[in-house]
This record gives C-alpha cells, structure tokens and sequence, in this order.
C-alpha cells in the first residue's frame, strides 16, 4: 500500500520538487497551497487551503482522510519571509511572519496528529532553515520564526515518542525558488537603516539567486524518508553554509557574529 504524504506549499520551489519527486517514488501525494483549487485527477492530488487559517486546514485534512484513512507523512514546508530591521518592522508583517511559518506548522501538526496517533505511526517533516541555526541580519523574524519550529519540533518529538510518530527537521541553505521574489519588505519608509538595508538585502539575494536547485533538496529529502531511523535533523546546503554553522558551534559568539555581519556588508 502506498505511503500517504501530505504536503504544504506544493505551488512552487521546494514543495513543487518535493511532490513531484515523491510522486514518481510511488507514494500517494496530497499538497496544500492557497493558490490552487481542489483536484483529486492529478498524480498529485491538490487540497487548497491556507495554513494560518484552521478551519480551511481542517476541511483539507479531513477530505484527505475521507479518502485515505491515513496519513503517513506530514511534511510542514509552506512558508515566507519578511525582510527588513526589527526596529522598523510593522506588528502587521511579524505577525504574517509568525502566522505562516510558525503558527503554520502548528496547525498543521495539531490537525493530524489524531490520526497519527491512531494509526499507531508516521513521520513529520519541518522544514527549518540555516536561518533556524543562526540569526541573520534583516531576517530577524524569519530566523525567529524558524528558531521557533527548532525549539517545537524538540519538544514534539519527546511528546511524541510513546506514539511511534518521528520528528525529522530539515534546515536548507541558500536555494533558488520563489521565495526571493515573494519576499515582503517591511516598513518601505526611510529611515536610518534604509543604506544598510538596502546594501544587505542585495547580498541575501545574490546569494539566494546563486543557490541550490530544489530538485537537489528533493532527492536529499527522499532518501531521508526510506530511512529506518532518520536522524533528528539534516543541513541541506553548500559545504560552505554547512561549514558556517560548524563555526557557530565552535567559535565564540563574538567572533562568529563579526564573520557574519562582514559577510552581510555590515562595518
Ligand atoms: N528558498 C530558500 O533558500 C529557503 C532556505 C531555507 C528554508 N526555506 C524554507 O522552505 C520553505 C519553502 O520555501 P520555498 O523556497 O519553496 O518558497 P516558495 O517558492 O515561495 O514557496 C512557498 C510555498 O508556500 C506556500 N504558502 C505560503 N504561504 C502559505 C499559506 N499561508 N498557506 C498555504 N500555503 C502557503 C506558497 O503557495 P501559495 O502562495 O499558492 O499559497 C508556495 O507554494 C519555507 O518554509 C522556507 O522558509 C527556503
């Protein structure tokens, strides 16, 4: 019997990869975004819905359930970013930031653990980021809301362990995908940041711009999925980035974040 993934943010990047890939492994692949309409006549068959909002959340899962009386893998990847200084940051846009990415995944989590329980199993998948490992500058609420999913996702899998469902966080680097472009700067005004800002955030693009496929983040998360017993957490990265968070683990504070500010154009 084929294995039920259910997969949020399947319109593009990652999502779209990782659905299209698992599809042709022979699982049965149910992708959740707000842009599409419900179509069950694809190979992957499309539930719409917005993961800040429960109740569209819980029609999804529950049409998904209807038809498959199980789920077996949740994989959390919906998700955006807000860019901009936090002092200048509108309550507005850190809510958005927080709603989607971290609110999200836990909507998401609380609607198909009753299932996940029952059926005695299954894995769910947060998709983190480098950015959940480290804070960077003018990201300071997309790093917080994926600092958030690594704290949640620690204390899930404990709670869950009795359950038999697994935790598996995945923390990519810089990809190339929509994210770029949906990307929403905060607070558009000038103010004493705008230079800083402005020099920054061509930096993260550029680097973004010259990032990995999400077709490589596919093929890494489909062979974490055959895995027995995953480990708790995998870098999906350059061996560069991979290298950053070494020296994060390993350097003082002080020097790292001074690496890092250089690396962002920050004097
Ligand atoms: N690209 C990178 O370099 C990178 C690096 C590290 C981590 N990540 C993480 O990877 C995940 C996927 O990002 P991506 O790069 O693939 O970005 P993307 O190409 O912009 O895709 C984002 C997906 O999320 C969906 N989405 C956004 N808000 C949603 C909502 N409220 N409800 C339902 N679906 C929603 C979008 O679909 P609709 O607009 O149709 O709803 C879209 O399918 C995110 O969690 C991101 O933080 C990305």
């Amino acid at each position: 019997m084929a294995k039920v993934v259910l997969i949020t943010g399947i319109s593009s990047g990652f999502g779209k990869a990782i659905s299209e890939l698992l599809a042709s492994d022979g699982y049965s692949v149910y992708g959740i975004s707000r842009r599409q309409k419900e179509d069950f006549t694809g190979k992957i068959k499309l539930l719409q819905a917005d993961v800040t909002d429960v109740p569209s959340i819980k029609n999804a899962v529950a049409a998904l359930l209807t038809r498959e009386g199980r789920v077996d893998i949740l994989i959390n990847n919906a998700g955006m970013g807000i860019t901009g200084s936090i002092e200048d940051s509108t309550q507005e846009d850190i809510e958005l930031q927080m709603n989607t990415n971290f609110m999200g995944y836990v909507n998401m989590i609380q609607a198909v653990l009753p299932a996940m329980r029952a059926q005695g199993g299954a894995t769910i998948v947060n998709v983190s980021s480098i950015g959940g490992l480290m804070g960077l500058p003018y990201q300071g609420f997309y790093a917080a809301s994926k600092f958030a999913v690594e704290g949640l996702s620690e204390s899930l899998r404990m709670e869950l362990l009795p359950y038999k469902v697994k935790v598996v966080v995945i923390q990519p680097g810089d990809f190339y995908t929509s994210f770029t472009a949906n990307r929403k700067p905060t607070n558009t005004k000038d103010t004493a940041y705008s230079d800083q800002f402005k020099k920054t955030l061509s930096l993260i693009e550029k680097d973004e711009k010259g990032g990995l496929k999400p077709e490589f983040l596919a093929r890494k998360l489909s062979k974490i999925l055959k895995k027995k017993n995953p480990c708790h957490s995998y870098i999906i990265a350059t061996l560069e980035q991979k290298f950053a968070v070494v020296l994060k683990r390993i350097l003082p504070g002080s020097l790292f974040s001074s690496i890092l500010s250089s690396h962002y154009g920050i004097k």
